[in-house]
């Protein structure tokens, strides 16, 4: 069968969904899912995230230059969710969603503590494309829980990486959970 064109992106996925959290210049504390994301360069470690130019995500971007990747896993699908609600300009999405932030070492946004892994990112580089903004960071620091790495390959059963599909859909592990 022959797909709209505009639905492409649901043929690529699931897709690894991470939270970003940025600050803005008063210091103020953001946090949204994303889920175009890829990593595309090993040495230097630079990761590439496609982010619409209205989100407060991307302003804080442009002014602080500097995000954190924050990797979830399936306990807070519903804090993720909360995340994702759109919340006038200053409000933390992390108090909203009863998560916790972690200071970073690096980088001034801070991570989230219920996070199996944060990543800190520096903006390197910043284009149009299309109706999304093509951000990449260069990745200065990544911490992760302890158990979630075995031989160098991230632990689903532990770290139960949350792929999305679209809209409420989610795969977890092996099985697919929507959201009530
Ligand atoms: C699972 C999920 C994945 C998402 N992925 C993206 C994405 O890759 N790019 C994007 O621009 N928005 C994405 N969004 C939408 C933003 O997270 C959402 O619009 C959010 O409110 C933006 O918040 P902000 O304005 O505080 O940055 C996604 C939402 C969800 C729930």
């Amino acid at each position: 069968m022959e797909l709209e064109l505009s639905q492409f992106y649901r043929v690529l996925a699931p897709r690894t969904t991470i939270i970003i959290t940025t600050i803005n210049q008063k210091g103020e504390i953001n946090a949204a899912p994303f889920s175009f994301t890829m990593p595309v360069s090993v040495n230097p470690p630079l990761l590439a995230v496609a982010s619409a130019p209205t989100h407060h995500t991307y302003q804080n971007l442009q002014e602080s230059g500097e995000f954190v990747v924050n990797l979830p896993g399936e306990e807070i699908l519903e804090q993720l969710w909360i995340t994702g609600e759109s919340f006038p300009e200053g409000v933390n999405e992390l108090e909203k969603a009863g998560l916790t932030n972690e200071d970073s070492l690096i980088v001034d946004a801070p991570g989230i503590k219920e996070c199996v892994a944060r990543l800190e990112c520096k903006v390197v580089s910043d284009r149009e494309c299309g109706d999304h903004q093509l951000v990449v960071g260069e990745v200065v620091r990544v911490d992760t829980r302890d158990d979630i790495l075995v031989e160098g390959l991230l632990h689903v059963e532990r770290s139960k990486p949350v792929l999305h599909l679209g809209g409420k859909d989610f795969v977890v592990g092996d099985h697919r959970k929507r959201l009530d």
